[in-house]
């Protein structure tokens, strides 16, 4: 899987995408990602890719031309998918990130200032995407999170000890609680259940475990 991505920040999004398993994913070409300067897709003579919005208001937009030539660009003749973070977008869930991992090519243009000149949505965007109900300085964080989320999706970017399955949300329940050694720690002592051995009831518990603590914290999920 092909990642674009588009931003005024390039060192901000390299550096993070060039540690862990993103790194890792890159190097053994499970997924491939490309950082973009927004700069360098400018006609401004002083590289400028940010107006005034007509109408006024505060805050500068994200001007059309820089962003719709990027994208046209590195487009070419591939098909992609192309994104754009926004606070006010599509909600990121981990059922949006299984759509977008079957994807082969996405663009994914990291949103700033008080937004974008609306053509740029009409003319190249399929999909805004909010990675929640707060707001970012800057949508790089979300372009970030949108890759790492996506891009553990894509058979053999993780490792067999990485396991896909019984993780959180992937039966809209919580993980169960783990321990690891030693089996008493200040006093606090890993459940019995957990020593027994015994398989079966292990998996009772864990079962209990991840539907009590969904009641508890997340009952939406029910
Ligand atoms: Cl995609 N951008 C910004 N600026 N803030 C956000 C967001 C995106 N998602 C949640 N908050």
């Amino acid at each position: 899987m092909r990642f674009d991505l588009i931003t005024i920040f390039p060192q901000m999004l390299q550096t993070a995408v060039n540690e862990s398993i993103l790194k890792r994913a890159q190097v053994s070409g499970k997924i491939k990602i490309f950082v973009h300067d927004l700069r360098d897709y400018t006609k401004d003579k002083h590289k400028k890719v940010d107006d005034k919005p007509f109408g006024g208001g505060p805050g500068m937009l994200m001007s059309a031309q820089p962003i719709v030539d990027a994208v046209a660009k590195i487009k070419g003749r591939r098909k992609a998918k192309v994104i754009l973070t926004c606070p006010t977008g599509k909600r990121l869930d981990q059922c949006l990130v299984k759509t977008f991992a079957k994807e082969k090519n996405l663009i994914i243009i990291s949103g700033h200032y008080e937004g974008i000149d609306e053509r740029v949505r009409k003319l190249v965007v399929d999909e805004s995407v909010s990675i929640g109900d707060y707001i970012l300085t800057g949508g790089e964080f979300a372009s970030l999170v949108m890759v790492d989320a996506i891009a553990r999706l894509v058979p053999g970017v993780l490792g067999k000890h990485e396991s896909l399955h019984c993780e959180s949300f992937e039966e809209n329940l919580l993980e169960y609680p783990q321990y690891t050694r030693p089996a008493d720690f200040r006093g606090l002592k890993v459940p019995d259940v957990l020593l027994s051995g015994n398989h079966a009831d292990i998996e009772k518990w864990r079962k209990q475990q991840a539907h009590k603590i969904t009641k508890d914290k997340r009952p939406d999920l029910f």
